[in-house]
C-alpha cells in the first residue's frame, strides 16, 4: 500500500526537494529552502487542525476578512504560522494573503520571491471535522533583488510561478507541489514528523467519473453550466463535494473529475480568488496533464488587476473541463 512504499522508498520531503534542486545547476537554493519552510508551518498547522476539537481553537474569531467572510480562529492561527514562516526565513520580500487586507511588504529587498497564500482553505469545514487545506503560489520578483517592491512584483499572471502546491489535512495530511516538472506529492508520518513522498509523478486521468460544483446555486448559473451539470446526471456521473476547494480537487485528481465554482447572479466572477486559490491548483493540474480555465481564459494567462480578485473555476479531467468550455463558447 502507499504508506509502506513510502516507507520502503524512504524519500522524505527534504532529500527529495534537495534530489530535484540539482536537476537546476546554478540553483541558489533558496527555493528549496522557502519549501522547507512552508513545509514546516504546513506541520504547525497540522498539529493545531488535529487538536482545534480540544483547545478551544474551533469556531468564530469574531472579525471579517477583507472579503467579508466571517474568520474562524483557525483561519487567523494558520495564517499567523504561514506568515511567521515565511518572513523569518529570508527568502521571501511580499506576501499575499486571504487574510490580509494589502499586500505584506516584509521590507526584505534581498528576497526573491513573493508568495501567495490561502492558509486555510475550506474554513466552513474546521468545526465539523472535515478535511481542510493550504494553497501556495511561489512567484520570482520581477524588480532587481535589492530594490523596494513594487506592483510589478505582486500582479503577476499565474504562468510566472515558480513553484505551488497544497497540503491537504485530511484523513492523511499530504503535502503536493510542483516547481514546473511535474507533481508529486508526499504523505505525512505523525510519529516521524516527516511527509515521505507517496504520490510520485502523479497525473490527472484525462477522463472523469466525478463532478463537482454547489448545485444549491443551480437557479444562479449561466444556461452552460446547467446544460453541463443536466448532461452529467444523463450519464450517472459520481456527484461529490466537500466544500473544501483542496479536498475536493485531491480527489478529482487521484480519481479523474471535474470541479466547477462558475459565475453565478450573485457573484458574477464566481468565488474563488485567483492569486491565492486558483493559480496555484491550475499550475498543478496542467503539470498533471489536466486543464483549467474561467470558461474562457486559460486561468494561468489572466492577468490579474486587484489582490482578492475572484475568477470562475472549470478545472480537472482535459476532456471534462474541454466539454464545458465547449459548451459555454457555442451558448450564446
Ligand atoms: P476559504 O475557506 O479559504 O474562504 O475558501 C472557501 C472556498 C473553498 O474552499 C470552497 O470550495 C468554496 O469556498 C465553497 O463555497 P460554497 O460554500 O459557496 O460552495
Ligand atoms: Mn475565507
Ligand atoms: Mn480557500
Ligand atoms: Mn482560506
Amino acid at each position: 500500500d502507499q504508506s509502506n512504499l513510502a516507507y520502503s522508498v524512504g524519500i522524505t520531503l527534504d532529500r527529495f526537494i534537495k534530489l530535484k534542486q540539482s536537476d537546476f545547476p546554478f540553483a541558489s537554493g533558496e527555493l528549496s529552502q522557502l519549501l522547507r519552510d512552508i513545509a514546516l508551518a504546513a506541520k504547525i498547522v497540522n498539529r493545531e487542525t488535529n487538536r482545534a476539537g480540544l483547545a478551544n481553537i474551533g469556531g468564530a474569531f469574531g472579525q471579517t476578512n477583507v472579503q467579508g467572510e466571517e474568520q474562524q480562529k483557525l483561519d487567523v492561527i494558520a495564517n499567523i504560522r504561514f506568515m511567521r514562516a515565511l518572513s523569518k526565513g529570508g527568502e521571501v520580500c511580499a506576501i499575499v494573503s486571504e487574510e490580509e487586507d494589502a499586500v505584506i511588504d516584509l521590507k526584505n529587498n534581498s528576497g526573491k520571491y513573493v508568495v501567495a497564500i490561502d492558509p486555510l482553505d475550506g474554513s466552513s469545514n474546521i468545526d465539523v471535522n472535515i478535511s481542510i487545506g493550504t494553497i501556495f503560489s511561489i512567484y520570482r520578483r520581477k524588480t532587481p533583488v535589492g530594490s523596494p517592491i513594487t506592483e510589478a512584483d505582486i500582479m503577476q499572471p499565474g504562468n510566472q510561478q515558480v513553484a505551488a502546491g497544497y497540503v491537504l489535512y485530511g484523513s492523511s495530511t499530504m503535502l503536493v507541489y510542483t516547481t514546473g516538472c511535474g507533481i508529486n506529492g508526499f504523505t505525512y508520518e505523525n510519529s516521524l514528523g516527516e511527509f515521505f513522498l507517496s504520490h510520485p509523478d502523479m497525473k490527472a486521468p484525462e477522463d472523469g467519473k466525478i463532478y463537482s460544483i454547489n448545485e444549491g446555486l443551480e437557479q444562479e448559473w449561466e444556461p452552460a453550466i446547467a446544460a453541463y451539470v443536466r448532461q452529467c446526471k444523463a450519464e450517472k456521473l459520481q456527484s461529490r463535494y466537500i466544500g473544501s476547494l483542496v479536498a475536493d480537487f485531491h480527489r478529482n485528481l487521484l480519481k479523474g473529475g471535474i470541479y466547477l465554482y462558475p459565475a453565478t447572479q450573485k457573484n458574477p466572477s464566481g468565488k474563488l480568488r485567483l492569486l491565492y486559490e486558483a493559480n496555484a491548483l491550475a499550475l498543478l493540474i496542467e503539470q498533471a496533464g489536466g486543464t483549467a480555465t474561467d470558461g474562457h481564459r486559460r486561468i494561468l494567462d489572466i492577468q490579474p488587476e486587484s489582490l482578492h480578485q475572484r475568477t470562475p473555476l472549470i478545472i480537472g479531467s482535459r476532456n471534462m473541463v474541454e466539454q464545458v468550455k465547449g459548451l459555454i463558447q457555442s451558448t450564446p
